[in-house]
Formats: C-alpha cells, structure tokens, sequence
C-alpha cells in the first residue's frame, strides 16, 4: 500500500496560530486530531525540539504509512500516533495522562485525498469499488455504505441525502434506490453513480459536478457518523487546553462548521474563560487555492483558553492572520 499524497489544508495558519503563545516554554504538547498524511503534526513537530506531538487517525492506511515516517523521520520520541477514533481522545488522555494539557490542538476534518484516490476503499464513484467508505475500514461494527443503501427505510435515506448532502433529488433517488434493491442489491459504486445520475434531469448529468457527489458525501459523513462524533467531542477538547491553549478546526462543509461556531460559542459564554481566536473563521489564501482546489471549501475556525474573562474585545486577534482576505 502506498500512500496517496494529501496536501496540508491551512498547514501555515495551522502552525503559525499555535505556536503563537508558545516561544517562551521549554515544553509544548500539541494534538493532531486527524493525522492523515502527517501534514499538519510533521510542521507543527518541527519547529523546534521542545515540541511533542500527540497524533490520532482511525484509517489503517494512514497509521501504517504514519509510523513508518515517523521513524525515517527519526521523531519517535516526540511524535506519538494513536489508533482511535478521536472521539476517545479525551478520555485517553485523562486514563494516560492525567496531568497533560495541550498548547495546541489541530484537527483537520473528513477523509483525505488518499481515501478518494483509493479506489477498493469505496468513497469515490471514479473507481468501481464495493460501496464501503468507512474510514476505520477493520471496524466491523460500523455499518458500510452498501448496508445502509440496502436495508434503511425510505425516510431514512431521504433524510441522510436531503441532509448530509443537501440533495435536492433525494426523493427520486430514494424511489429508484428501493426500486432497484427489490431486484437486486446496490453493491458497488459504479452502480450507484449510475443510478443517481439517471434520476437528474438529462440537461443537469453532465455537468462540471458528477450528480453523484452529494449522495456520496452524505453516506460517507452517515457511515463514518462523522457529525455526531465532531459534536461529542468538541467540549472534551476544549477541556484539554492549557491556558493559551488554541484548539483549531477546519471543516469542509456548512454542517461541519455551524457545529464548530456554535460549540465555541458557548464555550466562550460558559464559566471558564475562553475566547475566539477571529470572528469570521479563517480562509485558505488564494496561493493555496491555486496549488490546491480542493482547500476552496476550508475553513478555520480557532479558540483559545485565556487566564480571565475580557470585558469588551471578544475576539482576540481580529485582524490578524488570514483575516481580510
Ligand atoms: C483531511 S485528513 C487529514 C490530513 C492531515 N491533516 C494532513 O495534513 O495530512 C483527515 C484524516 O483524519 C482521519 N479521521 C477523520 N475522522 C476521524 C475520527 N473521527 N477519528 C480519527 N481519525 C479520523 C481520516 O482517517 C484521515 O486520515
């Protein structure tokens, strides 16, 4: 198994915003959420030696390709890399290190580029694939995209298209979905592509958007629930920050996002003191676009831990990096 290469979305803002507080200590513990292709714990690891990174991915793709840098790369002893959902970060590190606070927290949303340009994994509808998509692909216990367009209800599948993916088709592609399982069931990408695509109007299925994506992203986020684990452990991070603590995340679509602003928002109205880094969340530079179309969806949203609550100024680097962009 190679790897597929992952560009680093936001990867200067990233390290730039949690390394400010830091130039003064001797010791810096940061988190990665979502390792990947190590991007963002490979930058933020290396910009001095006093920095530990403490690294999280659920894809055995990505462990495997991780641990192996890791060592070429001669940073065992600074980078540490977890097999676990993050959801179960918080706990871990409360069970293993109960006295460990974080300077910096990253967490850099949904699958990588590896996931989609993997064919076998069944996340893109460009490779004929069984319908899989689970990132934690030796879990068992997680229903696969195939389960899912095979056995949910009629409502329920309406309700992931029309909401995960905002598919204004969803009806026509429910009734054609329990149509064709009735004859047979939907296994593979290819299939469903195509089945999609016959429920668009004929002057819509060729566009410069396959008819497939929505539906696509909808059943990854529904497989991987990847909504319901962002809004359980969001508060759990938060706990974990040191004062001038940052936690930054970065989502690539709308849902992802309200459930980062609203979370952050109330954590900035609850007892202990926390700010927002910016109002408007963060935006790849126009440099980036130009290397990395996929980062045009990005955003970046950061909030830190302060000492005490500041009466007036809630936002406490307004217009500095990435803003006014
Ligand atoms: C967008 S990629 C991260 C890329 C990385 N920041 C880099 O620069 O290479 C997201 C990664 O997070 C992992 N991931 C997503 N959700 C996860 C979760 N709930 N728990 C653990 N890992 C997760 C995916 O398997 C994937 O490898």
């Amino acid at each position: 198994m190679t790897y597929k290469k992952h560009y680093s979305v936001l990867n200067k803002e990233v390290v730039d915003i949690l390394n400010e507080n830091c130039e003064q200590l001797d010791n810096i513990n940061f988190a990665d959420m979502t390792f990947g292709a190590g991007g963002h714990t490979f930058a933020l690891a290396g910009k001095n030696e006093n920095i530990k990174v403490y690294s999280v991915d659920q894809d055995p793709d990505a462990l495997k390709n991780g641990r192996s840098h890791i060592e070429e790369l001669g940073l065992t002893e600074r980078v540490f890399l977890n097999d676990m959902n993050f959801e179960e970060f918080p706990d871990f590190i409360k069970e293993n290190h109960p006295n460990l606070k974080f300077n910096g927290i990253v967490a850099d949303l949904g699958v990588s580029s590896h996931h989609f340009d993997q064919g076998e994994r069944g996340f893109s509808f460009r490779f004929d694939a069984p319908l899989d998509m689970r990132m934690d692909a030796d879990n068992d216990e997680l229903e696969t995209a195939a389960y899912i367009v095979n056995n949910y209800s009629k409502e329920d599948l309406e309700n992931i298209f029309f909401r995960y993916g905002e598919e204004k088709f969803s009806h026509r592609i429910v009734r054609s979905i329990l149509e064709k399982r009735e004859i047979a069931p939907i296994e593979t990408t290819k299939q469903l592509e195509q089945l999609i695509i016959n429920c668009y109007p004929k002057k819509l299925q060729f566009g410069k958007i396959n008819p497939a994506t929505k539906c696509f992203q909808a059943l990854r986020i529904k497989v991987n629930k990847e909504l319901d684990v962002l809004e359980r452990v969001i508060p759990g991070l938060i706990d974990l920050l040191d004062i001038n603590g940052r936690l930054a995340i970065i989502t690539f679509h709308s849902l992802e996002d309200r459930i980062v602003k609203n979370l952050f928002k109330d954590a900035v109205q609850g007892e202990i003191p926390y700010e927002l880094y910016s109002k408007k969340p963060i935006v790849p530079s126009h440099g980036e676009l130009e290397e990395n179309p996929r980062s045009r969806s990005a955003k970046l949203r950061v909030i830190c831990k302060i000492k005490e609550k500041k009466s007036k100024n809630k936002y406490a680097h307004f217009s500095k990096i990435g803003e006014n962009r």
